[in-house]
């Protein structure tokens, strides 16, 4: 008779063995991590205030047992017992999109698509959903009415009949829409703005984000839909909300970009279906969205020929290579300490280069002020910028142009070598696209199997020889 009585108040010291204990543990709301006791800053990922009382029961070995397992719900397999059936992806009518996704939207994934206000997410989704033919879309907004709704589609000019409008922002009321209308692509324009009223905390905090984020994903695994998120981002560029949320996702997208610039880069963080490495361009225009299939015409003005200080680079973003100039401004530092500032490059990897070209080439450039300043906005992390780094900063500090239909791809060494660079076919044949007439390179590396280029190559292993062939002429 006792054995059915699961937990007994009064218990004979034998059934005391197999009462479980109750913990109260506090665990971080952000980023899962737990503590005995509350603590107001998260020493896992620095947060403050996202300790939550939660109480643990532990449950005595005895307690799980093993036939308590239902062995029908999941089992173990072999990896010759699973199908390789290729996943079939959505092609989402926009090739941009499509390359940053991995090649189009797999079923039942979730797609957090992150950035700045303003900056186009809903824009760029809504385009999706209206372009998207004969398949049936619910679009979520918990941040627009209908009609704001409405005049974005009459701007884009688009329309589609598939495609259906929802402004909710309970979870609840969302999912029962969902269960009635069976989309094949849900979007929530904001994850921020949704919340459920098994929480009692406001839409936008820690638990309301994950437990929406968590019935949202139930559904779209359970049903197979895709589901795109569009998720705020904080004042210093992370995603809002916990940071478990990114876990929990397949895809996470994050929109960069300056205001102040037509321009749009959707980079992948995490992706679970394709590669991380890639990046779409867009360009926002009176229309919306559009695909920019040729990057460097974008970034490059090769009008203004005879300034000094300028240098083309062309840079490996993502997988794709583009051509970027790169501009140097070198003048004698007005007071004591000279400054030394970048936008788009590392500041201090710029100090290195001033060293290097200090001490390795001579030339003597630390009484100068430097301003180093990547054309269009855009930040580029690939040292085989370096060679025009350089080549920039000297032509501002000896006032001698540089031809602008040369090109420049190495990293520089401490020892002022030019070091061999990933991928040099592919940035020789953009040089090659652009109709530029000439290319420096790094000596040796991979031999370069190119033939009938127009471009002329210039293989060059250490800066004092670059330095010459490319001023002394
Ligand atoms: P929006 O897509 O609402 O940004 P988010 O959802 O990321 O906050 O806003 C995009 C901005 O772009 C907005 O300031 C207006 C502008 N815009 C255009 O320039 N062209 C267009 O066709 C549209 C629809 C918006
Ligand atoms: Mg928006």
């Amino acid at each position: 008779m006792h054995k059915e009585t699961l937990y007994p108040i009064f218990t004979n010291s034998h059934q005391k063995e197999k009462m479980p204990k109750i913990k109260t543990i506090y665990v971080c709301q952000n980023c899962g991590n737990q503590s005995p006791k509350w603590i107001g800053h998260c020493p896992s990922c620095g947060e403050w205030n996202t300790y939550e009382e939660k109480i643990e029961i532990k449950k005595s070995k005895s307690a799980i047992l093993p036939d308590s397992v239902n062995y029908e719900d999941s089992q173990p397999y072999r990896l010759s017992e699973i199908s390789s059936e290729s996943i079939k992806r959505i092609d989402t009518c926009n090739r941009e999109l499509n390359r940053v996704l991995g090649g189009g939207l797999v079923p039942g994934s979730i797609v957090l698509i992150g950035g700045e206000p303003g900056i186009g997410k809903s824009t760029l989704v809504l385009q999706l959903a209206l372009d998207l033919k004969n398949r049936k879309i619910l679009y979520v907004s918990g941040e627009e009415s209908i009609q704001q709704i409405k005049i974005r589609a009459n701007r884009l000019k688009k329309e589609n009949e598939d495609c259906f409008f929802l402004c909710e922002t309970s979870l609840e009321k969302i999912l029962a829409y969902v269960e009635k209308l069976r989309p094949d692509l849900l979007i929530i324009d904001s994850i921020q703005t949704i919340a459920t009223s098994s929480i009692e905390s406001t839409a936008g905090t820690v638990s309301q984000i994950r437990e929406c984020t968590n019935g949202i994903m139930k559904y779209a695994k359970t049903q197979s839909t895709p589901v795109l998120l569009i998720g705020h981002i904080t004042k210093d560029g992370s995603l809002a909300g916990p940071k478990i949320l990114e876990h929990m996702v397949d895809t996470v997208l994050q929109f960069e970009g300056e205001n102040q610039y037509f321009y749009r880069i959707l980079r992948s963080v995490k992706n679970r279906f394709g590669s991380t490495s890639e990046l779409g361009i867009f360009e926002m225009g009176d229309s919306g969205m559009k695909e920019v299939l040729n990057p460097s015409e974008l970034f490059l003005n090769l009008e203004d020929n005879g300034l000094s200080g300028t240098a083309i680079a062309c840079a490996i973003e993502g997988n794709r290579p583009l051509l970027i100039e790169i501009q140097a401004l070198v003048s004698s530092a007005a007071y004591g300490t000279p400054q030394r500032s970048s936008t788009g490059f590392d500041t201090r990897r710029l100090n290195m280069l001033l060293a290097v070209l200090e001490k390795r080439a001579g030339f003597k450039l630390s009484s100068k002020d430097v301003f180093l300043n990547i054309a269009g906005g855009i930040s580029v992390d690939d040292p085989a910028i370096d060679l025009a780094v350089i080549s920039a900063i000297l032509s501002s500090n000896f006032n001698i142009p540089i031809d602008k239909n040369i090109a420049f791809s190495g990293e520089i060494g401490l020892s002022g070598e030019i070091r061999a660079v990933n991928r040099i076919s592919q940035r020789i044949m953009e040089a090659e696209k652009l109709g530029m007439k000439k290319i420096f390179i790094p000596k040796g590396g991979k031999s370069i199997e190119l033939k009938n280029l127009k471009v002329h190559i210039d293989s060059v292993s250490q800066v004092g020889e670059f330095f010459k062939k490319l001023f002394k002429k």
